[in-house]
């Protein structure tokens, strides 16, 4: 249970993060959605934000900590990235990896640093970051052939550097009674190219991609107290993808 843990989400109304919102309010948590995509209404715990821009994500925390005065919990989950992401690794223009790594990476550098402030003087939070098996593991290209799809090759990157960071973090930070995990979704069926799924549910153990609201329960179980012990960790959740 999350015990009435403010705990904000970024990119709280895509297809993974509506489902973290609504699990931690199910488990009695206070979701706060920083988004994009929308208009600031406190009423409802949705905050307008860019997570890429200093001043947004300042301006955001400004007015959770003037509402609630605390923040227990920070869930780094939002995905920007550029209209030509998923490029064939060939022509991936150095401009747009550079972007993408901006976007995706260095903005969770941005909302670490800040809220790791905050948790600081509370002596107590938890962070968790949304990772990927593409940041674990190579990719199986086999599972794009006859598609349009491919697999980004910035996301190896960006994941794999998320992981690590977040040790860095754990390690820093465990003294201040902070603890900072990641959780690596693996594939989420979102109506893909049937080619691509059945690829895919050839190769995962568990013969099915994930449903969206199957990663959740790893991200609320982090943020709890249930895991007070637990720092540093990358919990796959991936229907048993990198266990062959
Ligand atoms: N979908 C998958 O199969 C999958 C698999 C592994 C990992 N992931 C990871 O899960 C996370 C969520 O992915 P998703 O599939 O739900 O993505 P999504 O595109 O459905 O949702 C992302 C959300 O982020 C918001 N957003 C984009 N740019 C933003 C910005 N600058 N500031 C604030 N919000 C912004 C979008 O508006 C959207 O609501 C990502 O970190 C992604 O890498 C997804």
């Amino acid at each position: 249970m999350l015990n009435n843990k403010i705990i904000i989400i970024t990119g709280g109304s895509g297809l993974i993060g509506k489902e973290i919102i609504k699990d931690i309010t199910k488990k009695n948590g206070i979701a706060i959605n920083a988004e994009i995509n929308l208009k600031t209404n406190l009423d409802l715990n949705e905050i307008q934000c860019d997570i890429t821009s200093e001043d947004s994500v300042n301006s955001m925390l400004e007015i959770v900590l003037n509402k609630y005065h605390k923040i227990e919990g920070f869930v780094n989950n939002a995905y920007p990235r550029t209209s030509d992401w998923g490029d064939k690794f060939e022509n991936i223009k150095y401009s747009s990896w550079q972007k993408n790594v901006d976007l995706q990476m260095n903005s969770v550098f941005l909302n670490c640093q800040k809220v790791l402030k905050i948790m600081k003087n509370q002596q107590y939070g938890s962070i968790v970051n949304i990772a990927s098996i593409y940041g674990c593991v190579g990719a199986d290209f086999s599972i794009y052939q006859d598609t349009e799809m491919s697999n980004p090759a910035p996301y190896s990157a960006i994941k794999g550097g998320v992981i690590n960071f977040s040790r860095y973090l754990a390690s820093l930070y465990g003294k201040e009674n902070i603890r900072i995990n990641c959780v690596s979704p693996g594939g989420v069926f979102d109506n893909q190219h049937p080619v691509f799924i059945k690829n895919y549910e050839n190769k995962v153990p568990l013969k099915r991609m994930a449903k969206n609201f199957e990663i959740a329960p790893a991200v609320s179980f982090l943020l709890s107290d249930e895991a007070s012990y637990i720092t540093g960790h990358n919990l796959i959740v991936d229907g048993g993808w990198t266990a062959i």
